[in-house]
């Protein structure tokens, strides 16, 4: 009789784990979707009274800082071949398309006196060709191409950009939004801040570290509450669509049971997004605690009469919280976290580094993509079910997630890593997470920023040697699709042609 026990409980014990790896069915009307950028799809960077932005200043200097020493003025040019874009959007079965608009492009001054027709007619096309094969877009207003004019004022650091950023915006929400029923206000404001402002890592690479970040932080936050009142006031009656923000996320795990590494992986989490999910989804909204006392103190050490990170007002910080209809979530990653002695003087000071004050290390068993980060999907279970519990459950839509490559269709380690963190996600939904939607970066290979053409994110290859800059299918696209079409994740689907062509 023990024996039958044993066996029975070993029995259940291992489909029980095995039932992990089994498919999986996604929640009914799951949203799959795949994302992209104006900056790093559309080229066209001077045609029909583009401006440049940030970004084509900065691919065009002297010391171009992209690793290839490419530029985006043609790109994967979606400026001419949107309708091939749509195509693969119809073609994979994506419930939606995420793509941004550019600033410059549709108001070349970056104010509102001038807006430039030929722009609005070009996004109108490609959104009625979206609507036509019944994809929905899902517009991103602004994914870091600031139009240089405004940079000449200080750009995200100057204050009067919440008004110059809410003229755009209504602009957009004038003229599209019949068509658009899900806006994003801004991609990634860490990117922003903390790579534009406070370093070097993206443009406008203004490299101020410990203030610039801290001010730019600030008025991205207004920007994006006063554009997300002025849709909920003006028109959200009419237009009755929702608006969020996309914020990049990593988990932080400490490294060890220590109090002194619990510690450093909150304060690691609230620096790296608590900054932004805090004042617009925190229960009292407002900066992290960790944010404030950690910048105001070293402020105080380091001779600021005030603290570097620029306070909310009792108004603004009212301003700021509920602003948003659903959480984007950009997440790639995770790193472990903890805090000694080595600290000190390990960053510049003043910086957000020093005043963040942890190590950040990868565990030296992961694996790493081309990129220097490491797959982790269970940091994306945890980092999910912590959004649940820290901001009431909010509706998360899962905006960006994907996996480079140096190119080539056979991608095994995208379609590994798609399915790892997708398995991630259908365990948050058990867990209760409001998870309504989820979307790959990305549709197809584009630029990828200061890395140029070297990592590829594309479902679809883009040969951008060719002239047609012809779009070809991977093996993860045929993977999603099914994922998509079945609205279940098989993991052992194998796409038939890659069955017969594989070697
Ligand atoms: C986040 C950004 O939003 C996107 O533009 C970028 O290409 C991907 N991450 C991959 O790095």
């Amino acid at each position: 009789m023990d024996i039958y026990f044993l066996i029975l409980g070993i029995f259940i014990y291992l489909n029980g784990v095995d039932s992990k790896s089994k498919a999986r069915k996604f929640p009914q009307n799951f949203w799959f979707g795949a994302s992209s950028a104006a900056f790093q799809i559309e080229g066209g960077w001077q045609e029909d009274g583009k401006a440049p932005s940030i970004w084509d200043v900065v691919v065009h200097s002297e010391q171009s800082p992209v690793k290839d020493h490419s530029t985006a003025d043609v790109a994967a040019d979606s400026y001419h071949l949107y309708k091939k874009d749509v195509q693969i959007a119809k073609e994979l079965g994506l419930s939606f398309y995420r793509f941004s608009m550019s600033w410059p492009r549709i108001l070349p001054n970056g104010f509102a006196d001038r807006i430039n027709q030929i722009a609005i007619q070009y996004y109108d096309n490609l959104l009625d060709e979206l609507i036509a094969h019944n994809i929905t877009p899902i517009v991103t207003i602004y994914h870091w191409d600031l139009p240089s004019n405004l940079q000449k004022l200080g750009g995200w650091t100057n204050p009067l950009i919440i008004n110059w950023f809410l003229d755009y915006a209504k602009i957009l929400f004038d003229k599209f939004g019949t068509k658009v029923k899900q806006w994003i206000t801004i991609n990634d404001p860490k990117e922003i801040c903390h790579g534009g402002y406070g370093s070097t890592s993206k443009a406008p690479m203004i490299n101020m570290p410990g203030t610039a970040e801290y001010m730019c932080a600030k008025n991205i936050l207004l920007a994006h509450a006063i554009v997300y009142h002025a849709y909920d006031e003006q028109f959200r009656r009419v237009q009755n669509g929702m608006i969020g923000i996309s914020i990049s996320f990593r988990w932080f795990e400490p490294s060890s049971s220590s109090e002194d590494d619990h510690q450093a992986a909150i304060d690691a989490k609230m620096f790296d997004w608590g900054i932004y999910t805090n004042p617009i989804f925190g229960i009292g909204g407002d900066f992290p605690l960790e944010v404030k006392r950690n910048v105001r103190s070293k402020s105080a050490e380091q001779n600021y009469p005030w603290s570097r990170l620029p306070e909310l007002s009792t108004v603004e910080v009212g301003t700021i919280r509920r602003s948003a209809d659903f959480l984007g979530v950009n997440s790639f990653t995770t790193k472990l976290v903890y805090r000694d002695a080595s600290v000190d003087g390990m960053y510049p000071v003043p910086s957000y580094m020093d005043d963040m004050g942890v190590v950040l290390v990868k565990d030296p068993s992961w694996t790493q993509s081309i990129a220097n980060w490491s797959p982790v999907p269970w940091g994306f279970f945890k980092l999910l079910v912590e959004l649940k519990n820290t901001y009431d459950n909010p509706p998360i839509i899962v905006t960006e997630n994907g996996w480079p490559t140096r190119g080539g269709l056979l991608d095994e380690d995208r379609i590994s890593y798609l399915r790892r963190y997708l398995n991630a996600l259908l365990d948050a939904v058990d867990e209760g997470c409001d998870i309504r939607g989820y979307s790959v970066w990305s549709l197809i290979d584009n630029f990828e920023w200061f890395k140029g053409y070297t990592e590829m994110y594309g479902l679809y290859e883009v040969d951008f040697t060719s002239p047609e800059k012809t779009r070809t299918p991977r093996k993860s696209a045929l993977m999603y699709k099914e994922v998509i079409k079945t609205n279940i994740l098989d993991p052992d689907y194998e796409p038939e042609k890659f069955l017969v062509e594989a070697p």
